[in-house]
């Protein structure tokens, strides 16, 4: 067990006794970014036509230069949207694939990205959702990507983190093979931000979207949406506003009213972290998860897959049988109301897991709780025939 950064007992909304391993999922708030956000709050309902109208430009353009730096970008390149699902959802839409194209995604993608590829399907638009197995290595990854890549590829879309896996992918790795082919990728980095350091000049994707409301711990929602300069006529926001033909920034600045204190409290929450250190936090995370993962496989006599230095504060165990996505969910809604443990039951490749998640709030005893109420929960739903 690695020193758990100092402030760690810093309050959090959320309830403490609840054993709360779903921080990917729906991150919880630090008490010192809820506070920011009811100062923004306060200081936007005083006037909230001259925020609007006068000051939003400054506002969101310091949070961009602030997000920038975090993420090592340009400004230029960066707009905000409400979230991960926008964003790939925008890029999909306005890149301009045809009847015909190829895409290439993998098996890990979010269910999300797999339906907005459905709807790109009913056009015509073909994809392959690349097979990626548990226990790949980096350059398995790279390999299995770019081998799925035809004549008729457009574009590859990759996660940065997966949703139903934790894999973290070797992005940047990938991003080099498939620009060596002359195709643009597409990055739904949703986990990424302060889970893991970001550099989107060195990953140099073309299309990159990451979640401000997960680890970074904005409330929700806020995600940043980088699209390199080559690519800045054609993405548009899916909702056209005032400023829709004025240029890339101008369209998705204002998309309409919105709350806008995810978006302010960014720095707030920047601020939070960087007093910690994000590199004793990301160290702490991961072995608090890593560490819990296995007391869980311990008790269910199962196994953590993934390898260690392709997973961070995020992992899997494997349960001890497949369960179907109705009794997964049933399984994960028992585990927060008879046992006060929350966790994501996810499945992959014809087996089920469950997903924890390390964060500052949580303790060992957490993963014990859940190694204890699992096999209960468990035996409750086979004995019912749900599993
Ligand atoms: C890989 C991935 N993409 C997209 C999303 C969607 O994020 P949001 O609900 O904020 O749009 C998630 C959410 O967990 C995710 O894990």
């Amino acid at each position: 067990m690695t020193t758990a950064p100092t402030l760690t007992r810093t309050d959090w909304l959320i309830d403490p006794a609840v054993a709360y391993l779903n921080h990917g999922g729906f991150g919880a708030l630090p008490r010192p970014v809820a506070e920011a956000a009811a100062r923004i709050r306060a200081d936007i309902e005083a006037n909230p036509t001259d925020v609007f109208m006068r000051r939003w430009p400054g506002l969101v353009g310091d949070v961009r230069e602030r997000v920038a730096a975090f993420l090592n970008a340009s400004p230029e390149e960066l707009v905000f949207v409400g979230n991960a699902t926008t964003g790939t959802a925008t890029v999909l839409a306005g890149f301009g694939l045809q009847p015909g194209d190829h895409v290439v995604a993998t098996d890990h993608r979010y269910p999300a990205v797999a339906e907005q590829l459905t709807v790109l399907g009913a056009h015509g638009v073909e994809a392959t959702q690349v097979s990626l197995p548990l226990d790949i290595d980096q350059a398995g990854v790279v390999a299995a990507v770019t081998d799925a890549i035809t004549e008729r590829t457009r574009l590859v879309v990759i996660d940065h983190i997966a949703s139903a896996t934790g894999m973290v992918f070797p992005v940047a790795d990938i991003v080099a093979a498939v620009h060596a082919r002359g195709l643009p990728v597409l990055v739904d980095g949703a986990h990424a931000p302060g889970q893991v350091p970001v550099d989107l000049a060195a990953i140099g994707a073309d299309f990159w979207v990451g979640n401000l409301h997960k680890w970074v711990c904005s409330p929700r929602g806020c995600a940043a949406l980088r699209v390199a300069p080559r690519w800045h006529d054609r993405i548009r926001p899916l909702v056209a506003s005032h400023d829709h033909r004025r240029g890339f920034q101008p369209a998705f600045d204002w998309t309409g009213t919105f709350d806008p204190i995810p978006l302010l409290a960014i720095p707030a929450a920047l601020d939070f972290w960087d007093e910690l250190g994000w590199d004793v936090v990301r160290r702490h995370q991961h072995q608090l998860v890593t560490d819990g993962a296995t007391v869980v496989a311990d008790h269910l006599s199962t196994r953590v897959p993934i390898r260690d230095d392709m997973t961070a504060a995020m992992r899997l165990v494997a349960l001890p049988a497949p369960i179907d996505k109705l009794a997964g969910e049933t399984l994960g809604h028992r585990l927060t109301v008879e046992h006060g443990v929350t966790a994501y039951v996810t499945h992959h490749e014809g087996e089920s897991f469950v997903r924890i998640c390390g964060q500052l709030y949580n303790v060992p005893e957490h993963y014990e709780r859940l190694a204890t109420a699992l096999p209960v929960v468990l035996r409750g739903l086979s004995e019912r025939g749900g599993a």
